[in-house]
């Protein structure tokens, strides 16, 4: 029999660049700001040191303003677009210049819950918090509770069926040459489509075009979604932050963090909706409410303890959209129009994801859902393999191999 743990943790030493792993070679050569946060979290299982480390090697990209970039480019490669050249940043080291959804803070309060010296917690702790100043400051200006996404890139779910009527809005023009490479690794019907990719450097040429500056880019932005996913990712590591800093003698800290906390709880409690039994997020361009079904309307239960009615609501809609499916979770229910069970994150199943809903459902009692969950990805990780993610109709793996978040998954969910 196969020693998957042996497997998964010899996929994150094989994807070690030296103190921080890619997620995988080829079609994702550089640092990634959520795959290094979910690699920390599995990290802070069996090895703390080289944890908080892969956390360092992060935050080495993190700008003055509090920012943790999506990509940190540590070393060249030309096997991935848009390298450090399209970004056009002035940190010094080169990295994009758009955030991931902030898992950040979450490793660090799983760092330090398994045992990480104060020395070392520290100064992630104050990266962590100048990061959470800066989603509350820059991506949520007038005060809402959820703070917004300017790129689909900065939500990990890129291609989702999520930001399809906020994306068609963007212009497919754009003044650097797009030039794919990622259709060079993984089969092109698994990626998103040639007219996203315009459409995402467009952006990219956008924000550039304002120096990066976070008040113009705000302005100028037309793309600009405010997110029920990352606003739950960034309330539960707040939360956990709240607990590091009265730990480490932080009070006043404590008490900021408390109040950035009670303004997304808020925010996020406006977005449920009875009709959809789901959390949902809010185009701020057009003021209407994101209809689309995802998985981001569900991770919001990862940092909220809902109500017993809305938890119950909330049960039975994710339990119809597991009916029929093979693997679950899937990111986007069957009978939605826009499903694509293969195409990148149109309805396909990511371990990652996963892993925050089984938290989520724990956090609210559901414990029956959480464990069909978790036996299910681990069970299909265990037939096909650490692949980037699943097709939930058949188990078929799909994107890139190897994948370094994949194998962190399985070390947390199979324990
Ligand atoms: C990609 O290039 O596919 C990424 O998801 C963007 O970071």
């Amino acid at each position: 029999m196969s020693d998957f743990r042996a497997i998964a943790r010899g996929i994150l030493q094989d994807n070690d660049r030296g103190g921080y792993t890619v997620p995988t070679a080829g079609l994702y050569p550089f640092q990634w700001n959520w795959d290094s946060a979910f690699v920390a979290m599995a990290f802070a299982e069996f090895d703390v040191p080289r944890g908080c480390l892969e956390l360092e090697r992060l935050i080495e990209g993190q700008w003055d303003d509090g920012m943790i970039p999506h990509i940190v480019f540590h070393q060249p490669s030309d096997s991935y677009f848009p390298g450090a050249d399209v970004w056009r940043t002035s940190h010094r080291i080169p990295t994009s210049g758009i955030t991931q959804p902030p898992v950040f803070g979450m490793a660090v309060k799983a760092l330090h819950d398994s045992g990480a010296p104060a020395e070392r917690i520290r100064p992630l702790f104050h990266a962590a918090l100048r990061y959470h100043r800066w989603w509350y400051s820059a991506r949520d200006p007038e005060g809402t509770g959820l703070v917004a996404l300017l790129h689909p890139w900065e939500s990990g779910s890129d291609n989702s069926p999520a930001w399809d009527v906020a994306l068609a809005r963007v212009p497919t023009t754009t003044t650097t040459p797009v030039k794919r490479k990622d259709t060079g690794h993984v089969d092109p019907a698994m990626r998103p489509r040639d007219q996203d990719y315009q459409r995402f450097i467009h952006l990219v040429d956008t924000y550039a075009a304002c120096g990066w500056d976070a008040a113009e880019q705000w302005d100028a932005a037309p793309f600009k979604v405010a997110c029920v996913q990352t606003t739950g990712i960034l309330l539960a590591a707040g939360e956990g932050l709240q607990q590091l800093a009265r730990a480490l003698g932080e009070e006043a800290a404590a008490a900021e963090l408390d109040a950035m906390n009670a303004r997304s709880r808020a925010g996020l409690d406006q977005a449920w909706s009875d009709a959809d039994s789901r959390f949902r997020s809010l185009d701020l361009v057009s003021g209407q409410r994101v209809a689309a079904p995802t998985q981001a309307c569900f991770i919001p239960l990862l940092a909220l303890d809902l109500p017993a009615a809305r938890m119950a609501a909330a049960e039975q809609e994710m339990r119809r959209w597991c009916e029929g499916m093979l693997v679950s979770f899937p990111t986007t229910p069957r009978d939605y129009p826009g499903f694509e069970p293969r195409r990148y994150w149109r309805g396909s199943v990511w371990p990652i994801i996963d892993w925050l809903l089984v938290q989520g459902l724990l956090r609210n009692n559901a414990t029956a859902l959480a464990e069909d969950i978790r036996h299910s990805i681990v069970t299909a990780l265990e037939t096909a393999g650490f692949c980037e993610y699943f097709d939930p109709t058949t188990g078929e793996p799909c994107g890139g191999g190897h994948f370094s978040w994949t194998a962190a998954a399985y070390l947390h969910l199979s324990q």
